[in-house]
């Protein structure tokens, strides 16, 4: 049945939850402690505004507390990073979060630099990024983090697999190809990007595609092994006549002629979406608890 075939991320995102709303119960029981994550947005992007509020409602319902900070487009990095070094110090705070992308005239890296490692849910400090690449434990990236759930929970058997990444960007190209290579997953790990000759002969022999190139429908039928597994990071909007508001949201893959080769393949939306806020709010509680740094 085609409909087997589909790893419903809504569905194991919500799993995710529920489990980190009990442990976040036994956690306050147990020492009075609650998550606290602290969301800073500079200036007016309305999507940034979107996602913080998706993540703010996460919050409320797993009982964490939330603190989100909004800044004018036109605030300077110093007053900027003087916000972060107040929640760095804050102990009701596990969890720092700056929204990107940030207005040009500051400086990204100095930015996700000041934020403390040990608070750094998103995973983009260069500590957690390093203990990421040697192994070690670390927060992961909530994307990344979010495939290898998926792929766990689905089952999809990983050792000695040949996983081809579509993509090699720090949130997601990157890590993930970091983590497919680790032992408890054990896949042979090929990169692909903007400079690869034959992106179609390398995915055509893939067991697990991983698809983060940000161009829509991207992977077609003709460049897949038959049974292969397919994870789909694209959120892409495309223009569509016959959609009520004149476009519809696509992935990476052309889902519809794919569907029929592949074994697994997650929807967009509804795949690898809704599994992002939920690693955020994973990372998070495992902070409260102290389990990544102590
Ligand atoms: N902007 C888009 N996605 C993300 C994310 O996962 N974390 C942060 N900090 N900013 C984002």
């Amino acid at each position: 049945m085609v409909c087997d075939k589909i790893i419903d991320g809504k569905k194991i995102s919500a799993d995710i939850k529920e489990e980190i709303k009990k442990e976040t119960t036994e956690l306050k029981d147990s020492t009075g402690i609650i998550p606290g994550l602290a969301f800073i947005i500079v200036g007016e992007n309305p999507a940034s505004k979107v996602y913080v509020r998706s993540k703010g409602k996460a919050c409320d319902e797993l009982g964490f507390y939330s603190d989100t900070r909004m800044l004018p487009s036109s605030a300077s990095e110093a007053e900027l990073l003087s916000m972060i070094i107040s929640l760095n110090e804050d102990e009701n705070i596990h969890g720092i979060l700056v929204q990107l992308p940030l207005p040009e005239h500051i400086n990204e890296e100095k930015i996700i630099e000041a934020i403390s490692f040990v608070k750094d849910v998103d995973g983009f400090h260069p500590q957690n990024v390093g203990r990421l690449a040697i192994g070690s434990k670390g927060f992961l990236p909530c994307t990344p983090y979010g495939i290898i759930e998926l792929l766990k929970r689905s089952k999809v058997e990983t050792k000695g697999k040949n996983a081809v990444i579509i993509g090699r960007s720090n949130i997601v190209g990157k890590p993930v190809a970091g983590l497919m290579l680790r032992k408890e997953i054990n896949s042979t790990v090929t990169v692909c990007h903007s400079a690869t000759r034959d992106i179609a002969e390398v995915t055509s022999s893939a067991d697990i595609i991983i698809a983060a190139i940000g161009k829509a429908e991207f992977l077609k039928a003709d460049m897949i092994k038959e049974g292969c597994v397919i994870i789909d990071v694209g959120i892409n909007r495309i223009e569509d006549a016959l959609a009520k508001n004149g476009y519809r949201i696509t992935g990476d893959v052309d889902f519809n002629s794919c569907l029929e080769k592949c074994s697994k393949i997650t929807p967009v939306p509804g795949g690898v979406g809704p599994m992002t806020i939920a690693m955020l709010m994973k990372n998070t509680i495992c902070s409260a608890q102290g389990l990544i740094y102590g």
